[in-house]
């Protein structure tokens, strides 16, 4: 499975200073201890949980699971009996522990340079228990489901952590979604709360979040259900939200005043702060009456704590659902071992916290460790497109985690931007989100680290909850474009479309054959939605949705997506999502959407929409078409292009062959074997309509 031998050439290495202190040093290091992570699981985690905090120990085995949908339902249960604290783990631990009390946990980076804030590890438990009594005083009681829908702040991770504390499950939704997404959100997890912001800049644009937020919450209201209490923080403006608000009982707590970011945009507009006093409350009122003191509420293992949804190949986002020992577990080890993490590291990952990503690596892994983070709220180009090496060099970070969309974006203005900064700080480098072409790979590591830094492609899903498919820096030697091996625990397999395992040099559908500690336990309320996605097509195996290619020394190259999913910078999107969100619309009465390769993006939206009788294809409709996606699901759905379909190309069944769309989006000519098309003459039609714009 994991070659004897790895290749000599073509391939990069990291820099001996690096291997020196390395925790995994070389490749015979990682294969031993990859053999013992799948041999003796028991032997390989219980170390590992050592370190970590249990109010009481496991009784059974580390970890037991069923893949195989024909001895029954699918489950995975990690460190039965035990009892802990994911909060305690990160922050208490560390504080009382670990003696890291006084060490920056995050520096925070507003979205306009000069905004910023450091908050150290006993700040931030302060701030998280005064939180976690503000829950727990409204009402919130372990296993109740909080939605979060706020801005890259620090009381984002104080919100999230402030849930875990109680064993309250959060369902964070990132706050570039829509009024629809975050009410479709709210109803599945049936959330009693909402925690959200006023607005937020994303560089010179203000979004109004709660007026976004308002709009969800009453089309809850609109379907019967009420949310009870919406917490309102402060981000932006300065007075009191709203002009109705109540006056505070007590004075705000000053926490506010020390903040430079409260005056770094006196001229900008402030947003609009609708407030409904029967529901909404001030973040900094609560906070300030709330005590420091908050005991844990000691979960067990399989105890949820989080929803987060992604996208699902029926249109409908699926709640993946994580629990507390595995995921601390994985997520924690993931972090050590794949950015290869020293004490005095700074770490950034640029993600947002709405995403896996930020979860995983913003929060939870690094701050089990007790590193120091960047928390960055703005965005790559602005105010320019050195933004962030100008961050990198301010907190000489070392660690750098980014997806390959931003690389990109970046590689278009040249090596200038980036050799306006130093940044000799950096030692390892990482991308996530989709596959990174090798031209992009290239320009990171040579122009961004100087051909000094290991470049660490992770592959992994909001399903997987950590790295599945990663170099360890010091010891994997890599190639360009490639995820390279398995992290320890994981056991992948490339099957062909009989389910058969393919060995050797192969392409197929990527699948794990063993659970980890980090994988996803089941679909928030929806366990037959579970199994049927991930384990019905491959009985016995965990099927990922991506296609993967192992080449002649035994490397994993993704190939992307083999399901109906697209990969719009890093963002996984269902056509069926875009489609029925086109169909709503009055004119449509059928659309077909396919993914076209972006330069920057990776993957750009193609619409093809079927119009109703009747109705003429004109400029205002298709610029309807586009905002109506845009609001149903948020501006990263925005179709690029779009187009008139009158036919669309379909089997004598009536299926669409997308295969054949995603050709005349591309123009390109060849289509292959048409066949088993029912009417070919849609096709010229199809060619003739072409969006102009996609050249
Ligand atoms: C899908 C998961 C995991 C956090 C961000 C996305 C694609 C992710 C890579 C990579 C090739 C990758 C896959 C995967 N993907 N990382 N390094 N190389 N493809 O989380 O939204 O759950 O998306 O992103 O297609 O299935 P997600």
């Amino acid at each position: 499975m994991i070659p004897d031998k790895v290749p000599h050439d073509d391939v990069y290495r990291a820099p001996q200073e690096l291997v020196k202190r390395a925790h995994v040093p070389n490749f015979d290091k990682y294969k031993e201890l990859y053999l013992k992570s799948i041999q003796n699981p028991d032997d390989f985690w219980g170390k590992i949980a050592e370190d970590f905090f249990w109010k009481t120990p496991p009784t059974g085995k580390f970890l037991d699971y069923n893949f195989d949908v024909t001895k029954g339902k699918i489950y995975v249960k990690c460190m039965e009996g035990a009892t802990t604290n994911i909060c305690y783990n990160v922050l208490d631990r560390n504080v009382h522990e670990r003696s890291l009390g006084d060490k920056v946990a995050f520096y925070w980076e507003g979205n306009e340079p000069g905004d910023e804030l450091t908050v150290t590890y006993s700040e931030l438990l302060q701030q998280v228990c005064r939180f976690a009594n503000v829950l727990k005083s409204l009402g919130v009681k372990k296993g109740d489901r909080v939605s979060i829908y706020m801005p890259m702040v620090v009381e984002l991770v104080v919100a999230m952590l402030a849930c875990a504390r109680i064993g309250a499950v959060h369902s964070i939704v990132f706050a570039g979604f829509s009024a629809e997404s975050l009410f479709d959100r709210i109803m599945d997890s049936q959330c009693c709360i909402l925690i959200t912001a006023d607005g937020f800049y994303r560089g010179d644009k203000l979004v109004s979040l709660k007026v976004i937020a308002d709009d969800a919450l009453q089309k809850c209201t609109d379907m019967g259900v009420s949310v009870q209490k919406c917490i309102v923080l402060k981000h932006l403006s300065k007075e009191e939200p709203g002009s109705q608000s109540p006056p505070a009982k007590r004075p705000c707590p000053d926490l506010q005043q020390e903040r430079p970011r409260e005056n770094v945009r006196k001229t900008h507009p402030k947003p609009q702060v609708p407030w409904n006093p029967e529901v909404d409350l001030c973040w900094h009122t609560l906070v300030g009456g709330a005590s420091d003191e908050c005991e844990p509420e000691w979960c067990e293992s399989e105890d949820p704590l989080f929803i987060l949804y992604t996208s699902g190949s029926t249109g409908k986002p699926k709640g993946v659902l994580h629990t507390v020992s595995g995921y601390m577990l994985y997520t924690a080890t993931t972090f050590k071992l794949v950015f290869d993490y020293q004490s005095d590291d700074v770490y950034w990952c640029t993600a947002d916290i709405g995403w896996i990503t930020g979860h995983s690596y913003i929060t939870y892994g690094p701050m089990a460790n007790g590193a120091t983070s960047v928390l960055f709220e703005g965005l790559p180009t602005y105010p320019d497109t050195s933004r962030l090496w100008e961050v990198v060099d301010k907190y000489q970070v070392t660690k750098f985690y980014t997806a390959p969309t931003a690389i990109r974006l970046l590689m278009k203005y040249g090596s200038a931007p980036v050799q306006k900064y130093k940044r000799d700080s950096l030692k390892v480098l990482g991308t996530v989100g989709e596959p990174i072409n090798p031209e992009a790979w290239l320009w990171y590591y040579s122009v961004v680290g100087e051909k000094r830094c290991p470049v660490v492609d992770t592959y992994w899903q909001t399903e997987t909850g950590g790295h599945v498919l990663t170099p360890l820096p010091a010891a994997t030697p890599m190639k360009p474009g490639s995820a390279t091996f398995p992290f320890f625990g994981v056991v992948p397999a490339i099957l062909n479309e009989s389910g058969e395992e393919l060995e050797g040099p192969s392409d197929g559908y990527l699948v794990f054959k063993q659970a980890w500690p980090g994988i996803m336990r089941t679909v928030y309320g929806n366990q037959q939605r579970f199994e049927a996605t991930y384990f019905q097509k491959f009985p016995g195996y965990y099927v990922t949705g991506d296609g993967c290619r192992r080449d002649k020394d035994g490397y994993f190259w993704i190939t992307g997506r083999i399901d109906d999913m697209l990969n719009v910078s890093g963002h996984l999107l269902s056509t069926a999502e875009v489609e029925s969100a086109l169909v709503e619309h009055p004119a449509v009465s059928e659309a077909a959407v396919v993914g076209r390769p972006h330069p920057v993006k990776g993957e750009s939206l193609y619409c093809f929409v079927t119009l109703r009788d009747g109705v003429s294809y004109t400029s205002v409709l298709e610029t309807e078409l586009k905002q109506q996606v845009r609001e149903k699901i948020g501006a990263i759905a925005t179709p690029d292009y779009m187009q008139n379909a009158p036919g669309l190309p379909k089997t004598r069944s009536g299926k669409i062959m997308r295969r054949v769309l995603r050709k005349i989006a591309q123009n390109e000519r060849d289509l292959g074997d048409v066949s088993t098309l029912a009417d070919s003459s849609v096709i010229e039609q199809l060619f003739n309509n072409r969006c102009p714009t996609a050249v």
